[in-house]
């Protein structure tokens, strides 16, 4: 098996390092993986890795290199020295950071003939090679392509966002506070119903229910906010009825003890936005409270 595959490296086997190699060995992929601490690619090395004894040789070992660290700046320390090494060789770059990093590694990587390709990782370590999972790409498109079967073997919703290697990152964190955002609403809702002793079970599914028609009303929105019209036409309630529903929350919060914090920051800011002319507007509006001004 993999005698017909490209061969792969993997930089860092942690947690996330480990899942890529054992995907790429999955594959049929010759899979070369390098770890500060070794001792991480036992298991790998028992499937069938080759276990690099220094950066230089999994640089070495393969043309396309899977970078999997914990920072940019650790790729960077466990790559010093490899410059001429890695000239004509196709870097993804799996570690997690801010698009301000992955585009300035980007530009230096191109000075030094390395080809690019940022990425991010939606899932965690046991969801790898799986159907169902995301993970984002940005760099060059015929690089991407031509290694897309490869990549694919990590998740099987492998989407290329474009030449802008800043994008993954931003995708990234943009959907991890969609996430948080939800959790923290969803957390503190649980804990308004949990002053009746509701249970947080059978609050559950009205939560998911609800979450179905968040995704309809989202719909909406991202329409009328990229009219660019700025008219915010409401087809379900205004801004100014959004308020007053959820001066509900912030009374019921305060009322029963539970922490107010998050229901009051939203009325802060449909306030403001209120101030700003919106009341009649549709709640797509209140995106002008967080676009940069010149948006
Ligand atoms: N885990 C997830 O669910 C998940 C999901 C999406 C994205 N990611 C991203 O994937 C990346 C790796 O995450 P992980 O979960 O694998 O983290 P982890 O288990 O903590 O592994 C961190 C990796 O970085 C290496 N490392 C740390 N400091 C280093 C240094 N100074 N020099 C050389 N190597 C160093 C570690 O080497 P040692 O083994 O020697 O310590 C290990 O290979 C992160 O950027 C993370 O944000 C993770």
């Amino acid at each position: 098996m993999g005698d017909n595959r490209a061969p792969v490296t993997v930089i860092g086997l942690g947690l996330m390092g480990q899942a890529l190699a054992a995907a790429f060995l999955k594959g049929g992929h010759p899979t070369t993986v390098w770890n500060r601490s070794a001792g991480k690619a036992e298991q790998l090395v028992k499937d069938g890795a080759v276990l690099a004894a220094t950066p230089a040789e999994a640089v070495a070992a393969s043309e396309l290199l899977i970078v999997c660290l914990s920072t940019y700046e650790n790729m960077d320390s466990v790559l010093e020295g490899q410059d001429e090494a890695l000239k004509g060789k196709i870097l993804v770059n799996l570690t997690s950071g801010s698009s301000d990093q992955a585009r300035a590694t980007a530009e230096r990587f191109a000075g030094l003939g390395v080809t690019y390709l940022d990425g991010a990782i939606m899932i965690t370590p046991p969801g790898i090679g799986a159907e169902s999972s995301v993970l984002f790409y940005a760099g060059d498109e015929e690089v991407f392509k031509a290694h897309e079967a490869t990549l694919k073997l990590l998740g099987g919703n492998t989407t290329y966002l474009g030449t802008d290697h800043g994008l993954p990152a931003l995708y990234d964190v943009s959907l991890l506070g969609l996430m948080w955002g939800t959790l923290n609403a969803f957390l503190h809702g649980v804990a308004v119903v949990g002053t009746a002793n509701v249970e947080a079970k059978a609050f559950l599914p009205w939560a998911h229910g609800w979450l179905d028609a968040i995704k309809g009303f989202t719909a909406d929105y991202a329409n009328q906010i990229d009219l660019g019209d700025g008219k915010f036409v409401p087809t379900d309630a205004t801004l100014e009825t959004h308020l007053e529903a959820l001066k509900h929350l912030v009374h019921e919060s305060e009322h029963l003890g539970v922490d107010a914090e998050l229901p009051r920051y939203s009325q802060n800011l449909m306030e403001k936005m209120i101030e700003q002319g919106h009341a009649k507007n549709s709640y797509a509006a209140m995106v002008k409270a967080f676009q940069k001004p010149s948006a």
